[in-house]
């Protein structure tokens, strides 16, 4: 028997305005009533899910079961008309997209921290996308934000849980509950876009390559496509069962955090390539054999060879970077003729251009790729997109990274990060540099003289809104750049990040190790911000 109730309860505290989700330590989602407060608050936010039919799947972090549990029974009790959950309540980000879009839901919950860890007392998350697939936009995470201030009580299905170990259709109250599978129709939608041929001869002709899916969602995803439909050896996928802790690691695939894979693939004898994605399955990492290729440079790789993948070989509307993502792309979008758009850091700010089909690629320097078949950034597409590239070029990852910078140059590139930053520090970090601004140009920093420094805003082209306070940037002659920005998705105190970059032309200084190579422009991010001083630190505590 199921019978609704209506509980009342309180505001919560702790959503970021402006983020079309929440994420916070797991015992906090495990108060009493918290996960229920947001939930509600999103169904409050959209005008209700009365009729409406909803995707539901999460990364399989601690806590994703249950939480998935409750947001059937409230789904039920605000009268949804269906939802469409991944077996065992689990969907990777890009995988939950792609659902929304083509089954045509009205939305969809994700349960998810991304990146962060996992586990009892790690981190959580819940975020809430719209029809088109992507994250909410500024609008509704407004009206959900307010309504998390406004909550007074919640409605609740009362049950049993909802078995989920098995494909099928199933009732809870009036609402219809689809279980399906969560690969199926995310390694349909791969198979659309690339040349599965041309990978899986690139697979039989002995070509080795490591992916490492971190005991995270891409795990079931990762092996399916590459060892079961593409033919990659066994063993090419590793760390692949999803681990509710993600086996007490950090699931964010960085040289950092993927040291492993990273440590076999700058041997000599290490596989032809490496990839490695993070805890939702959004981000990706790409290395070759004793070959880093940075997010920037990767996103302007298939920008250039576009036209070699069925997906995409009728060429590329435009692109979009972040604003601190390397000026890479822009180089190639130059020589391509098409639009090149510089957005604020997150991946909501694509989803207009890619909905307004002004661009078909896009990306971040944090480790996310991605087009217009979903409206999320998307590991194992980027890995496959390479995978494509390099079995039509029959080129090592090396020489494909030599060959594209002697046509377009090579923007090094890199990005300081300093964790758990006291608040009040980082912000008189900022206004310093803020208070500058004006007087930066003209300036000379060692051999680096600044030519341009603001406060990036953004006028979306699409729907016109402003989004301003987006990272100081400041820019010398010859297209080196510094930005600081603070994160918006840090759990503890502020993270202050550095993003660093030079442009080399001549390909005799091609080979140098980013950091050497960026050394003038450290030291003048130094000199305009005074990092060390007033963070307290002597080193970033990560460096990508
Ligand atoms: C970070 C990344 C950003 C990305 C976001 C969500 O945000 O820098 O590019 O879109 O995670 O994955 P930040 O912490 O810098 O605000
Ligand atoms: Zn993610």
């Amino acid at each position: 028997m199921t019978s609704i109730r209506t509980i009342p309860t309180e505001p919560i505290e702790g959503q970021k305005p402006g983020t079309s989700g929440l994420r916070k330590k797991t015992p906090v989602f495990q108060t009493h009533h918290y996960l229920e407060n947001f939930i509600q608050s999103i169904w409050n936010g959209i005008g209700g899910v009365a009729g409406k039919t909803l995707v539901l799947g999460g990364d399989g972090r601690h806590f994703n079961s249950q939480a998935a549990q409750v947001v059937l029974r409230m789904a039920a009790a605000g009268g949804a008309k269906k939802v469409i959950v991944g077996k065992r309540a689990i969907l990777s980000t890009p995988a939950a997209s792609n659902l929304i879009r083509k089954r045509g839901a009205d939305g969809g919950i994700i349960l998810s921290a991304s990146h962060n860890p996992g586990g009892p007392e790690g981190d959580f998350g819940v975020k809430y996308n719209t029809s088109n697939g992507g994250p909410a936009a500024e609008g509704v995470t407004a009206r959900i934000f307010d309504a998390t201030k406004e909550i007074a009580e919640f409605h609740i299905m009362e049950s049993h849980d909802v078995g989920l170990r098995m494909t099928d259709t199933v009732t809870l109250g009036e609402m219809e509950i689809e279980i399906v599978d969560p690969v199926e129709d995310y390694a349909a939608l791969m198979q659309e876009l690339f040349d599965f041929d041309a990978i899986r001869t690139l697979f039989k002709s002995g070509f080795r390559m490591r992916f490492d899916a971190m005991h995270a969602v891409t795990g079931p995803y990762a092996y399916t496509i590459l060892e079961e439909i593409l033919g990659a050896p066994p063993g090419t996928v590793i760390n692949s069962i999803p681990l509710p802790d993600f086996g007490g690691g950090h699931p964010d695939p960085n040289p950092t955090w993927a040291k492993t894979l990273w440590d076999e693939m700058m041997t000599e004898t290490g596989p032809d390539f490496g990839a490695a994605s993070d805890g939702d399955g959004d981000r990706n990492m790409i290395v070759g054999r004793q070959c880093y290729v940075s997010p920037s440079d990767s996103l302007a790789v298939l920008a250039a060879n576009a036209t070699l993948v069925p997906g995409y070989k009728d060429g590329l509307k435009g692109v979009a970077r972040s604003m601190p993502t390397s000026a890479a792309v822009d180089r190639v979008a130059e020589k391509l003729g098409i639009a090149c758009y510089e957005t604020p850091t997150g991946w909501k700010f694509f989803g207009n251009l890619l909905d307004a089909g002004r661009a078909t690629l896009c990306g971040e320097e944090s480790f996310g790729t991605g087009s217009d078949h979903v409206r999320e950034k998307d590991g194992l597409w980027a890995v496959l997109f390479w995978l494509n590239v390099l079995a039509v070029k029959k080129l090592s990852v090396a020489e494909l990274m030599v060959a594209h910078w002697a046509e377009y140059g090579r923007n090094y590139y890199s990005r300081h990060d300093y964790e758990a930053v006291d608040t009040e520090a980082a912000n008189g970090l900022m206004d310093h540099v803020r208070s500058q601004l004006a007087s930066l140009p003209g300036q000379s920093f060692g051999p680096l003289t600044v030519e341009s420094a603001d406060e990036f805003a953004y006028d979306d082209p699409v729907d016109g809104s402003r989004s301003e306070g987006q990272g100081l940037r400041v820019g010398f002659a010859g297209g080196a750049r510094v930005v600081l920005r603070l994160s918006g998705t840090g759990t503890e105190g502020a993270t202050l990040r550095v993003y660093l970059e030079r442009l080399a032309i001549d390909p005799a200084g091609f080979g140098l190790d980013p950091q050497a190579a960026l050394a003038d422009v450290i030291a003048a991010a130094e000199a305009i911000a005074g990092i060390k001083s007033r963070t307290g630190r002597d080193a970033p505590d990560v460096i990508t």
